[in-house]
């Protein structure tokens, strides 16, 4: 019986497939939509029925489901970096020509689109598609799966049994944006947003009525032959995925070594380095016939060794650069300059101005930053400006057009906090509240340590925190874990359900990990990042690090790699501050996490493949996918390269192994074999 309900399941899998190919890639279908619409029905019934025998890249999974859906949070792997940027050509060929200097060997560049959507991570095993993550804060993620195989483009199930990861963008095409974006009275700025918004929806059923697109644009395979990004672009389209339909290629050398890519993808352009400039302007000036935003282009170094040899910033790799469009300008008026607190205590002055459409957002607010900007740029109330966005998302402005003729002068900022009309002090650039107990800091504190991304607690966001303050229960963040939400019973608003809400977000909360408990109390400097680095230098509780504060040495913390001495000090100030600490343990006692659960062994195997570089080669029997033994190495304190080149110490050799090991006798690097290596493990 099963054994005919499997096949029946399998022929109709593979049936369905078929259809959707003829009809959404050879646009030639063979059966009417409501035949199809049965076949589909049948299979949908027969896995209801069956769950065990419903495969993970069945093609109903792209229907999507309509329980709610959780996001976890997920560390990636390799850290999601931003790109650096420049905004004209002679800034970019002065960056190619650092790139290429001192290279005795041939050097190419890829030239791909930088679509503006969102990013994704996505994780394949054994060509399946298991996880999709977000960017996140570039450390940590959310996983999104469910929604993302509800993505058309993105394939459950790659054309070979591949396991790697992949990165891209998903985005929404400006004619699919325009329609929905009527539907729901405009709401959304651009497409951006929407595509962000959509990918976030609880229930994944929803996701797929939404015509996500996808495009990607890199894969780490840790193969032989992926040595140059070209390669690897066209083995991801390959494999099934879209990849950008504009991709430049610009090489020193003059071989025809890729003619066969060339021919796969006819829109895809060749040239010199003395090519780069027109095939910019090029896109430039074509930018506008697309039907989805793209806000630069990306220009990448193709080879992955020089990729290497290139590395990175704690900010962005070096070896690619994102070429922005000029950033779009509009013309406005300034209506009015306010002035507001931050938790910090930092001021900022904001325009208000006449609403205007820049680049499908419109902006009716722009920061001003400080007095100094202020200044230089001499803007007065009733100033006609001109406004752009710059560097994506926040809005400036660029000039002033025209002088207003009420004689208003260069707007001053006040002296004293408008809020609770303390001193200011300045600081650098910036002028300071130094008023802890100033409302505008107290809300500013609590809601940025309730908020996504931080303690990220359920039912307690920023317009609650405001009431809880209003109604005088709350005044520093402990008071979230001392004050007793039934009192809230009978205010308006406050009914049984939102309370016992309210409660059960609280608790929830204190299972957060000790690294989002310290970056969500908003010290200045000690950001996830920061947090992060003091982790991994052995600072895995509240207490180790208030210790190494009160000694009041910088150098304790610029010895390590990644914290200056701006930084260093910040965190020995805020640190030794007596509110903090009055803070600190308060929200201890509440039974927060103060302390990263390592336990000594942890710490001692942290220790025992110091200083090794290892690669890894073939198949594994007892690590699959092989990232598993990478991960052991780094979890024994290794590093891991893609490569073998004469600093790699050590090359796991598995079955099938490629060109590596060759390489590796030649360096004379230590070649270990499995069973080896789990004894190593073992010990
Ligand atoms: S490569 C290590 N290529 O731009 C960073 N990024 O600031 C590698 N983006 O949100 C990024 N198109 O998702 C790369 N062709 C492209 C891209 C691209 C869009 C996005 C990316 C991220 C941002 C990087």
């Amino acid at each position: 019986m099963t054994e005919d309900i499997k096949k029946r399941i399998f022929f109709l899998v593979k049936e369905i497939r078929r259809h959707q190919d003829l009809y959404y890639k050879k646009t030639q279908p063979e059966i009417s939509d409501s035949e199809y619409d049965a076949l589909f029905d049948e299979l949908l019934e027969l896995e209801k029925k069956y769950p065990e025998l419903a495969s993970s890249d069945s093609p109903t999974r792209r229907v999507g489901s309509d329980l709610d859906n959780e996001f976890p949070e997920v560390p990636h792997e390799v850290p999601m970096l931003s790109l650096d940027k420049v905004y004209r050509d002679d800034q970019l060929m002065e960056w190619i020509d650092k790139v290429g200097k001192g290279l005795f060997n041939d050097l190419s560049f890829v030239i791909e689109e930088k679509v503006d959507g969102s990013t994704i991570v996505l994780h394949y095993e054994d060509g399946i598609l298991k996880r999709a993550v977000t960017r996140g804060n570039g450390l940590v993620g959310n996983d999104i799966t469910e929604n993302v195989r509800t993505i058309r483009d993105i394939p459950l199930r790659l054309a070979e049994p591949v396991t790697s990861v992949f990165r891209g963008e998903i985005y929404l095409n400006l004619s699919d944006f325009e329609a929905l974006n009527k539907e729901v009275d405009n709401i959304y700025a651009n497409p951006r947003n929407f595509a962000a918004g959509s990918l976030r929806r609880k229930k994944s059923s929803e996701v797929s009525k939404i015509p996500l697109r996808s495009f990607v644009y890199e894969g780490f395979f840790g193969d032989e032959t992926m040595i140059e990004h070209l390669v690897v672009l066209h083995r991801l389209s390959q494999l099934g995925f879209h990849v950008g339909n504009d991709i430049g290629f610009f090489s020193s050398s003059t071989d025809n070594r890729y003619e066969s890519i060339f021919q796969a993808h006819s829109e895809w352009v060749k040239g010199s380095f003395n090519d780069i400039g027109d095939y910019i302007h090029k896109k430039l000036s074509e930018r506008e016939k697309l039907d989805y935003e793209i806000d630069g282009l990306v220009v990448k170094v193709g080879e992955y060794a020089e990729r290497d040899r290139l590395g990175y910033t704690s900010h962005h790799p070096r070896w690619a650069m994102a070429y922005k469009f000029e950033a779009p300008q509009a013309i406005s008026d300034i209506l009015n300059i306010e002035v507001q607190v931050g938790r910090t205590g930092r001021i900022t002055p904001v325009a208000r101005i006449k609403p205007v459409r820049i680049s499908g957002t419109t902006v009716s607010n722009v920061t001003l930053h400080n007095q100094d900007y202020i200044t230089s740029l001499d803007v007065a109330v009733g100033d006609k400006v001109a406004v752009s966005r710059r560097g994506d998302v926040i809005p400036a402005v660029e000039e002033v057009l025209e002088k207003n003729s009420l004689g208003n002068k260069a707007f001053l900022l006040p002296d004293i906090c408008p809020v609770c009309k303390s001193t200011l002090v300045q600081e650098g650039a910036h002028h300071f509240c130094t008023n802890r107990d100033c409302p505008a800091r107290i809300y500013g504190r609590l809601s940025f340590f309730v908020a996504r991304g931080q303690m990220d607690i359920e039912n307690l966001g920023g317009e609650t925190i405001r009431q809880l303050i209003d109604l005088g229960y709350v005044k520093d963040i402990p008071d979230i874990y001392y004050f007793n939400p039934d009192n809230l019973l009978g205010h308006e608003g406050f009914a049984e359900k939102k309370v016992a809400l309210i409660k059960e977000g609280i608790e929830q909360s204190k299972k957060r990990p000790y690294s989002s408990v310290l970056s969500s109390l908003g010290f200045d400097e000690i950001g996830p990042r920061v947090v992060e680095i003091l982790i991994d230098e052995g600072y895995t509780s509240i207490d180790m690090l208030l210790e190494a504060a009160s000694k009041k040495d910088s150098e304790v913390f610029t010895r390590i790699q990644g914290i200056g001495p701006k930084i260093a000090r910040r965190i020995i100030d805020q640190l030794n501050d007596r509110d903090n600490r009055e803070l600190i343990h308060r929200l201890k006692e509440a039974g927060l996490n103060f302390s990263e659960e390592v336990s000594k062994k942890e710490i001692e195997l942290a220790q025992t493949f110091s200083g090794e570089i290892w690669c890894v080669t073939g198949t594994f029997e007892h690590f699959k996918p092989r990232e598993r033994a990478m991960d052991e190495v780094k979890r024994c304190g290794g590093r891991v390269t893609s490569s073998v080149t004469s600093k790699t110490t050590h090359l796991l050799v598995g079955k099938n192994p490629g060109s590596k090991e060759a390489k590796a006798r030649q360096f004379g690097t230590n070649i270990v074999y499995e069973e080896e290596f789990l004894k190593r493990l073992e010990e």
